[in-house]
């Protein structure tokens, strides 16, 4: 493991130094040939009008209005008296204006002649696109076309486009973005609760007394989230922080626990069993409302504070202290993200959570839940309407008494329903095996955000149909492209998303789109129309597409019968269930103890992790950790555009420990060489203490540097997402 130097030091060390490194991970001058956009930003305009909208960027979900001037964006500001931000918005929110207006933004669809991607007409693409499509259907079957979509759609873009590709082309490989982020969360939530969804609610933090931060740099990724818990440990909260990084987060933590990677589940079982041991358990509950937990107690035993301390390589007191914090409060709650999801034990690390919650009686009550924060601001709505890897209403694939409710709902014979739903890593398996033909990328950029960029591009190249559909012509997986669709950006918009703490909040078009570009909700339509399926779309704006959700909704666990578009931007967001039009919605789920089970008890899990699929060695001596930093947004298809964000963290870079940095004879700025088995990058090196010795860090974002050539292509055996957060590599100096 990573063995050579005191965990407890690098801790006490860490916290001196990070607190004068500052929040940029970067602020080098960009690499000639990258992009950046040029010019000093343009003077202040007053906007003669402000729409009511919602963030574009992350789960967290802030209310926003967009200021236009005669029709053009100059402004964003935070809704005052927005439940989730109260006005308040991170650089990305604010900024975000700017990428409406970018010169790459696509403007006409385009199809490849020759090499290279020329203007084409709507028709002309759309034709070419379908009659590939009907060619492939006819002569392959619906197996041999696939599409991979994104969580920053708005929930009637993704239903349509779920009823478009289940019962239009009844192909099973839908898939989205969202696997690489949150199916550890969605298959931990099944398994614990009978279905998806997360439990908590935001009000939650203010009402802790004990905040549990896992896996989480929410400093960075969730700043207005992040916020609110400074704002409650000002107040008194205690902070535990479970991160191998020692990040913002950390700096305010009661206890800091910078774990070794991907030892979360050994962690999380010796919280549980130091809980059971101290009788901080809730029995009443347990008897009530949960199945399992004799075996739970017998497994947990082995899990002593010292045994975990050995495999964590953190202290067995703070392992205790922990605990003891944790399991004494009254109101104690849980966050986590992808740094516990991303990894081969992320469902059942997420089981976990739910356990310690669970035993504790800690779910459906203010300050205490079991909460699993989403990184897309409507990966939420996809997950609840079937636009990725389950059926609307959280009915699930393989289930066949769901599949004859959405066939009856839908008019359609339920047998051409597909009944299973292959992941993104399976269906670029089957790319490369011949068996898928056609992908459709809807707003997302595999070629930079899937692991293994190598893999990934031979199986773009292999392709007979590449469709992107982007609202960034530059998008780096167009480079394949056969035919390009430009696509709206939310601000151009109506529609619904969802955040982490289920609200649905509105989309209000505040600007038209530019050029041909039109919105995703109606290139859906055009398809279906030209592919003879539009009988299955008998509305024709969002608003009407939500009426039919509705009906799909009703008596699911996301009810949102009482909702409309009116309601929710009159109650400022709705948290489902919406079971009529007198709720005003429900701030947590499970108050009433009774799960979504059959026998309506949650399931307690006995679970050991397995092993990681790649550990430093002699040959490659790092564990390379990934991730975002708070300027930029997964492959910065967005945020590089805006000028304001890329001046301050410009381009890739490497975080090494001063120990590492010194060995390998590179200081702050010098370029390295970063290699693993699968491919290699080279990025500037940040000194500093916030990464372990023997680990490193590379955000996700730079396409000049992209992480991902190195990533291992192994996912959780569970949820099938891939294990983006520890693998080896070595370093040396360019
Ligand atoms: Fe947008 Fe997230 Fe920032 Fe809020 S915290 S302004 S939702 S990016
Ligand atoms: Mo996740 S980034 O919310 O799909």
């Amino acid at each position: 493991m990573s063995g050579g130097f005191d965990r407890r030091s690098f801790l006490k060390l860490s916290l001196a130094a990070t607190a004068v490194a500052g929040t940029l991970g970067a602020a080098f001058a960009a690499e000639p040939g990258t992009y950046v956009s040029g010019g000093a930003a343009p003077a202040h305009v007053e906007p003669d009008t402000w729409t009511y909208s919602t963030c574009g960027f992350c789960g967290t979900g802030c209310g926003i209005e967009i200021g236009t001037k005669e029709g053009r964006p100059v402004a964003i500001r935070g809704t005052k008296g927005y439940p989730v931000n109260d006005g308040l918005l991170c650089a990305k929110g604010i900024y975000q204006w700017k990428m409406i207006t970018a010169p790459d933004r696509g403007k006409h669809p385009m199809i490849r002649k020759g090499g290279t991607l020329v203007q084409a007409s709507w028709d002309e693409a759309l034709t070419a696109m379908t009659d590939k499509l009907k060619a492939l259907l006819a002569e392959h079957g619906p197996e041999s076309i696939a599409c991979y979509n994104t969580g920053q759609l708005c929930m009637e873009e993704f239903y349509t486009l779920g009823k478009l590709m289940r019962a239009g082309f009844r192909t099973p490989n839908l898939d989205g973005n969202t696997r690489t982020c949150m199916a550890s969360a969605v298959v931990g939530h099944t398994r614990s609760f009978g279905t998806d969804g997360p439990v908590g609610a935001y009000a939650d933090i203010e009402a802790a007394e004990v905040i549990l931060i896992a896996g989480s740099n929410m400093a960075e990724c969730h700043p207005i989230l992040f916020a609110r818990v400074v704002k409650a440990v000002e107040k008194g909260a205690r902070l535990i922080c479970v991160d191998p990084r020692l990040t913002q987060v950390s700096r305010i933590a009661t206890i800091a626990l910078p774990i070794r990677p991907g030892t979360d589940v050994v962690l999380l079982n010796a919280m549980a069993h130091v809980i059971i041991r101290e009788g901080l358990i809730d029995r009443a509950y347990i008897d009530a409302h949960t199945t399992g937990y004799a075996e739970l107690e017998a497994h947990l035993r082995k899990y002593t504070p010292a045994y975990a301390a050995e495999i964590c390589g953190v202290p067995a007191e703070d392992i205790e202290a922990a605990a003891l914090l944790y399991g004494r409060a009254e109101r104690s709650l849980s966050m986590w993200v992808m740094g516990i999801n991303q990894s081969v034990n992320g469902t059942i690390a997420n089981n976990c959570f739910h356990n310690l919650n669970l035993i504790q009686g800690k779910i459906g009550k203010p300050g205490c839940a079991s909460f699993s924060i989403t990184g897309q601001p409507a990966a939420m709505a996809s997950r609840e309407v079937g636009g990725s890897s389950s059926y609307p209403g959280y009915r699930a694939i393989g289930n066949a008494q769901h599949r004859a409710e959405v066939a009856a709902l839908w008019g359609v014979d339920p047998a051409i329903l597909p009944d299973k739903s292959p992941s993104i890593t399976e269906i670029i398996d089957a790319i490369l095996e011949g068996k898928i033909r056609a992908l459709w990328v809807i707003c997302t950029n595999p070629l930079i955000s899937l692991p293994d960029q190598n893999r990934v591009r031979r199986a773009l190249e292999k392709l007979e149909l590449l469709v992107v559909q982007d609202a960034f012509a530059t998008v780096d997986t167009a480079q394949y492209a056969h035919i390009y669709l430009p696509a709206a950006l939310w601000a151009e918009k109506s529609g619904i998303m969802v955040n982490s703490e289920r609200r649905l909040n509105l989309l209000k078009p505040a600007v038209a789109p530019p050029g041909e570009a039109r919105t995703d909700f109606a290139i859906f339509l055009d398809v279906a129309d030209r592919m003879g399926y539009g009988h299955l779309f008998p509305y024709r704006t969002t608003e009407e597409c939500f009426e039919e959700i509705k009906r799909l909704t009703k008596g699911r666990p996301n009810d949102y019968s009482g909702a409309t578009y009116a309601r929710i931007e009159e109650n400022r967001g709705l948290q489902w269930p919406i079971p009529d039009e007198r709720s005003t919605g429900t701030p947590r789920l499970y108050a009433d103890g009774r799960f979504n089970t059959a026998d309506g008890k949650a399931v307690l899990w006995s679970v050991d992790p397995v092993e990681l699929p790649e550990v430093p060695d002699g040959e490659y001596p790092f564990n390379l950790n990934s991730g975002r930093v708070q300027e930029h947004y997964h492959t910065g298809t967005k945020t590089r555009k805006v000028p304001e964000l890329n001046h301050l963290v410009p381009t890739a870079y490497v975080e090494l420990n001063p120990r590492d940095a010194e060995q390998l004879g590179v200081g702050y700025g010098d370029r390295v060489r970063i290699e693993s088995r699968r491919g290699e990058i080279e990025a500037r090196v940040v000194v500093t203490s916030q990464v372990a010795p023997g680990s490193c860090f590379v955000p996700m974002h730079f396409n000049e540097g992209p992480v991902n050539r190195l990533t291992v292509w192994a996912v959780d055996p569970f949820s099938k997402e891939p294990n983006y957060k520890q693998q080896a590599v070595r370093l040396r100096k360019a």
